[in-house]
Formats: structure tokens, C-alpha cells, sequence
């Protein structure tokens, strides 16, 4: 069985507690679960960005606040677990070595961050190389890769394929500027470009995109790869 490795942003899956997407969410996974092994990387959301701006104004260090957003990020991927019930390894995985032993079990894989200095999509690419997935998707709240940050440059144009040469100038800024795209952390980036692995960059702010980008390989985002073909559907 393939392996699939989905970074779902916490913007998504978690943007508030009033409007959160757990529920719908659940089948899609399930769905795509008969399909392949699937590890999902759960992010902090809004309420992770909440807590470090307490942290933040009490002058605690960044190491200390990237921490309270781990224990975040832990916290929804124990929701999302518990509201996937039997499907969900009942545990959140606390490192890479702990989500390959348990996707094991043939049940899906939950996690959120593990250490200070990177985010969860940085835990998404390194579980990726792990586990051997045949794709990293990233699901989150643009609809792919722009060579600029298409919220606030209207003139942004969207790219279908790119290498992973091109992601690093544009995350890591040396064409565009720094911080002038944070669709992926630099780190994360780094790793796809090792990996080779492909990378799908999609919309995940409606839930069904995601179903139908692994099972139908219909989506609209950017693939990063170094050209082989398209790795979805899977
Ligand atoms: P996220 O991965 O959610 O970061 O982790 P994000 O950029 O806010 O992404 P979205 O909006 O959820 O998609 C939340 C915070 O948790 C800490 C960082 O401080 C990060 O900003 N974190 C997360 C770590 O320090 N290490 C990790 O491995 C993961």
C-alpha cells in the first residue's frame, strides 16, 4: 500500500474553536485511508498563534513559545484522533520513529510538532523521507504556490509544477524578498528538495478537495517535483 503524508494546516482544520472543520474532515480522511497508509501532521491553528501572543507579551523566550505551540498542535491532533475513533491510532505520535511504528497498525497516523525552531509542515516532509511516501501533500489555505503572497500582491500569478529549486528561492526569499511567502517553512523545503519526494501544495479550506485531489487526481495547487508525472491520483 502507498504511503501519504498530509500536512493539514492548523488554519484549516483549526482556524478558531468556533470554526473548526474536525467534523468534515473525518469522512474525508477515512475515505482516502482505504486507499493508501495515511500519516496526517495536525498544526496549530489559530488558537497556537493565541497562546504565543500571551507568551509574547509576558517577554518569554521564542524556544518557550515555540513549545506551547507543540503542545498545541498535540492537542488538536488528540481531537482529531478521538473524533476518528477506531480509524485513528489512539495515540499522537511523538516523534518520527513513534508515527512509523505505529502506522504499523495499518490505522492512521496522527501527529503534531515535535521540536522548537520549525513548524508542522517541517514534521511533514521529515515523516515523508521516513516512511517512504510516494507524496507529501500540503493542505492549506491558498490554493498553491504564487511567486508572490497572493493576499497581499494581487499580481501574483500562480505556478501548476515547479522544481524544488524554485520553492527554495521562493520560500527562502532569495528571488522574491523575505517572508514574502510563507505557503511552506523554509526547513520543510529544504527536506523536499533532499527527499525527491513530490509535493502537492492544495486548498484545503474546503475539506472534499482533498478526497478528490488523492483519489481523483482532480485539484487545482502546484506540484513540486523534478518533473516526473503527476503523482496524483495515487
Ligand atoms: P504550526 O505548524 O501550526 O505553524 O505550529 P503555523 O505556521 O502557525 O501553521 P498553521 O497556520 O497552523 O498552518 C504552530 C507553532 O508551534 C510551534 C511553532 O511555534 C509554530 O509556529 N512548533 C510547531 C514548533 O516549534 N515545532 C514544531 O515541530 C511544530
Amino acid at each position: 500500500m502507498k504511503k501519504v503524508v498530509i500536512s493539514l494546516g492548523g488554519s484549516i482544520l483549526i482556524p478558531s474553536l468556533e470554526n473548526h472543520t474536525i467534523r468534515e474532515y473525518v469522512p474525508v480522511l477515512r475515505k482516502i485511508a482505504k486507499h493508501c497508509r495515511l500519516y496526517v501532521v495536525v498544526g496549530g491553528g489559530g488558537e497556537a498563534r493565541r497562546y504565543i501572543g500571551i507568551t509574547r507579551e509576558l517577554g518569554i523566550d521564542e524556544g518557550t513559545s515555540d513549545e506551547v505551540g507543540i503542545l498545541v498542535t498535540r492537542l488538536n491532533a488528540t481531537m482529531l484522533i478521538a473524533a476518528l475513533g477506531e480509524d485513528a491510532y489512539p495515540k499522537v505520535a511523538e516523534s518520527h520513529a513513534e508515527a512509523k511504528k505505529f502506522g504499523e497498525s495499518g490505522k492512521i497516523v496522527v501527529m503534531g510538532g515535535i521540536t522548537a525552531g520549525q513548524t508542522t509542515d517541517a514534521v511533514a516532509a521529515v515523516l515523508a523521507e521516513r516512511v517512504g511516501a510516494a507524496v507529501f501533500i500540503n493542505a492549506t489555505s491558498v490554493d498553491g504556490i504564487y511567486t508572490a503572497d497572493p493576499r497581499e500582491n494581487p499580481d501574483a500569478t500562480r505556478f501548476d509544477a515547479m522544481t524544488p529549486k524554485k520553492l527554495l528561492e521562493i520560500v527562502g526569499g532569495t528571488a522574491l524578498g523575505a517572508g514574502s511567502n510563507n505557503v511552506l517553512d523554509i526547513v520543510a523545503a529544504r527536506v523536499v528538495e533532499r527527499s525527491r519526494i513530490p509535493l502537492v501544495v492544495l486548498d484545503g479550506r474546503e475539506p472534499r478537495n482533498l478526497s478528490n485531489a488523492v483519489l481523483k487526481g482532480r485539484y487545482r495547487g502546484t506540484v513540486v517535483s523534478d518533473g516526473e508525472k503527476n503523482p496524483l491520483p495515487l
